[in-house]
């Protein structure tokens, strides 16, 4: 077969050279010519494709789901892996991709023929990993190489149902001749697999690691070329891994999966809503439980604030596991309409256990801790909140609010401060409901 031409093609005016050059030759532009297949350029004569068809023709095949076998990876991906879909999962170097995908590969193989391809570690590693984690018993197939051609040859032989390419950083295209871990490669290497998998191939996993600032290595080039992206979250220290789909075409995005890691690999939480309390016995001041609703289940989450006084002309607003813009913008709110200053205060908010908190719902949690900790006076003990903070001071509802308050409930919360909106018609067992409309009356209600 001959060999696909490549061109170096500029990412910023799409003018291309057949070699690479630091300088674009069109725009003038520095470090900008990135190496690309060149497009093969004669088209069969005649031939006008496929003639379009209509939806109710089309066949479903929403019904035709595997699931891994692993409850909470499922849920995540909406209820089963998707025959022939293409699932990227990034995270952090060590935060368990390898882990879950070896135990998923292992019982998906029990059913279906699977094949684990690693980059990175040598079988024996990957040997030793699957007995550590008792599952070296089965069906499941072990292939180290890192050439995209190669595995696809092998995977021609073994016809495997499932595939695993652990990572994609690793892996490299005879096509291009950039070294393995350029975008160039990570993009070329991934199309050919999603090919793969659409042209009638196997279901594949995608590991990639992530870079500091939280992008999958390679511009978050490969998000959009795959069905479903997932991503683990967790604090360092913790024991606890979080996976989320930020993205499924199969499925609800912002799904969430509740994980441990143990001696014995990935265990999962299938109940994890009050595991992110940090069960602490006393009351303490700056910390304020919430109930979160993060995919589809409500989560009892802890907020924790620490406001000190500022020594510098910019006082820090840092947050972690909430929007810091957020956190601004309700120091303000909580500075006009309840007349409490924090600018020359220092405040830090955290969520505890390392989930991250993307509702509003957060805001009235995150200003009662940090009331909390500006005047040194913890909230009673068996009190939750939620609610939006409006920019006029009022406290909207979030949905789903009778089920989180539930939630409360069945966790023996015995009092809930929430938006007049969210409050329950009936009573709830064992919880004094506590509504409000305004920050004011909100923290009248929490401080007395
Ligand atoms: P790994 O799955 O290799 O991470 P990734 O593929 O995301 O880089 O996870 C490695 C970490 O998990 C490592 O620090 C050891 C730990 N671990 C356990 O605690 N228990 C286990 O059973 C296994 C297999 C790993
Ligand atoms: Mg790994």
């Amino acid at each position: 077969m001959a060999k696909a031409r490549t061109l170096f093609v500029c990412t910023e005016c799409g003018g291309s050279s057949p070699k690479w050059v630091g300088q674009c030759p069109d725009c003038g532009r520095w470090n900008t010519l990135e190496e690309t297949l060149e497009a093969p350029r004669t088209r069969a004569v005649g031939w006008a494709g496929e003639a379009p068809r209509l939806v109710a023709e089309v066949e479903s095949d929403s019904e035709a789901r595997w699931p891994t076998g692993i409850g909470e990876l499922d849920r995540v991906l909406g209820g089963g892996l998707v025959p022939g879909s293409v699932t990227l999962i990034g995270g952090d170097p060590g935060i368990g991709k390898s882990t879950l995908l070896l135990q998923a590969a292992v019982r998906l193989a029990g059913s279906l023929p699977a094949l684990y391809v690693t980059g990175e570690e040598s079988l024996r590693q990957v040997g030793m990993r699957a007995r550590r984690i008792g599952m070296q018993e089965g069906s499941l197939k072990l292939l180290a190489e890192t050439n995209i051609e190669r595995i696809l040859a092998q995977a021609d032989t073994v016809r495997p149902r499932v595939m695993v390419v652990d990572s994609i950083q690793t892996m490299h295209t005879d096509a291009l001749q950039s070294a393995p871990g350029a975008v160039a490669q990570l993009r070329e290497s991934s199309a050919r697999l999603v090919r793969y998998a659409k042209q009638g191939g196997p279901a594949v996993f995608l590991v990639g690691h992530v870079t500091k600032d939280g992008a999958i290595a390679g511009p978050r080039v490969l998000e959009h070329m795959v069905d479903a992206v997932l991503y683990f979250e967790s604090d360092v220290g913790s024991r606890f891994r979080i996976i989320r789909a930020v993205k499924n075409r199969f499925g609800a995005a912002n799904e969430i999966g509740v994980f441990a890691m143990t001696g014995q690999g990935l265990r999962e939480v299938p109940n994890p809503s009050s595991i992110f309390l940090s069960g602490h016995d006393g009351a303490v001041s700056g910390s304020a439980i919430m109930v979160a609703r993060e995919g589809s289940r409500p989560l009892l989450v802890e907020v924790q604030a620490l406001v000190d006084e500022s020594h510098s002309g910019h006082p820090r607003r840092v947050s972690v596991g909430l929007d810091a813009n957020r956190l601004a913008l309700l120091l303000a709110v909580t500075h006009r309409h309840a007349g409490i200053a924090m600018y020359d205060q220092d405040v830090f908010v955290n969520v505890v256990g390392g989930v991250r908190i993307v509702e509003t719902a957060a805001d009235l949690p995150m200003v009662l801790a940090a009331l909390g900790s500006l005047r040194d006076r913890p909230l009673e003990t068996g009190l939750v909140s939620f609610g939006e903070v409006g920019l006029a001071g009022e406290i909207r509802p979030v949905p789903y609010g009778e089920e989180r308050l539930r939630e409360a409930a069945k966790h023996g919360f015995r009092r809930a401060i929430v938006p007049a909106a969210n409050a329950p018609r009936g009573r709830l067992e064992g919880l004094e409901v506590v509504p409000v409309r305004r920050l004011g009356e909100a923290i009248e209600a929490a401080f007395g």
